[in-house]
């Protein structure tokens, strides 16, 4: 049984089609890839499976529960953690602040000072910065709370929306080291990019996404050396 799984999806904006039968799913203690250009329905899949988005029709199992009409705020407490496209952290509080309410679904107050221990060890630069409002921090370091904030809430499998987005190279490299280790801890990873080159370097399988619909899915290294692949998405 996989820990996510995917059927059928259909997901409408007003009269427009977004996502098409949409089918994929997710084992435990994997990094899935979701690559696809602007507007492939990257987002929206994610914003459906952590219950933003309704469906028209088919179904999203997690853990081996239907999900498909459950609230967001629900999900996370079922261990979901979604790092949204754009970060969207709170600006106008520090570091500190952001990274405790991303525990709100927990309330034991010695264990979510552990975890924010835990996440500084991960992000030297957010325990640096612990006071600083995160609406002064540079996009790296806001990509790097945002991930942080979603860690604090211990979550089983983390939906990360293209994390490489506006970051220097230098900075893609450590976010991308941070998704491999988070990964070694433990956790499964739903990765939505649309640096395919990245994602796949570090993903077990991939699905390639075309205007709403799976055109291509398989082992993320046997896709980084497909020639379809290579010609659309990797610029070779
Ligand atoms: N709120 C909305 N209302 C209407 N159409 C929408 C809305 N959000 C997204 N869409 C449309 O749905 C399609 C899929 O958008 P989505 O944001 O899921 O793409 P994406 O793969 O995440 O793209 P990007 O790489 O640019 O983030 C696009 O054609 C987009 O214009
Ligand atoms: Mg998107």
């Amino acid at each position: 049984m996989s820990l996510l799984e995917i059927n059928n999806l259909n997901v409408y904006y007003g009269v427009i089609q977004a996502l098409h039968d949409l089918s994929f799913h997710v084992d435990k203690g994997e990094v899935v890839a979701l690559i696809g250009a602007n507007g492939a329905g990257k987002t929206t899949t994610l914003h459906t499976i952590t219950g933003l988005i309704k469906s028209e029709s088919g179904t999203i199992n997690y853990d081996g529960k239907e999900i498909t009409h459950v609230p967001g705020h629900k999900i996370v407490s079922m261990g979901m953690a979604h790092v949204p496209e754009g970060r969207h952290v709170f600006a106008n509080l520090t570091v500190y602040q952001n990274l405790k309410l991303g525990a709100y679904t927990r309330n034991d107050s010695k264990e979510i000072a552990e975890t924010i221990e835990m996440v500084y060890q991960r992000f030297p630069r957010l325990k640096e910065r612990r006071n600083q409002f995160a609406g002064t921090l540079s996009g790296g370091e806001q990509q790097m709370l945002a991930m942080g904030r979603a860690l604090m809430s211990h979550p089983e499998i983390i939906l990360m929306d293209e994390p490489s987005m506006g970051l220097s190279p230098i900075f893609v490299n450590e976010i991308f080291d941070i998704i491999k280790e988070v990964h070694k801890s433990g956790t499964t990873v739903l990765l939505v990019e649309q640096n395919a080159k990245k994602a796949l370097s570090i993903a077990d399988r991939a699905y390639v996404l075309e205007t709403g619909k799976i055109v291509k899915e398989g082992i993320a290294a046997d896709l980084l050396n497909d020639e379809d692949i290579r010609k659309a998405y990797l610029g070779e």
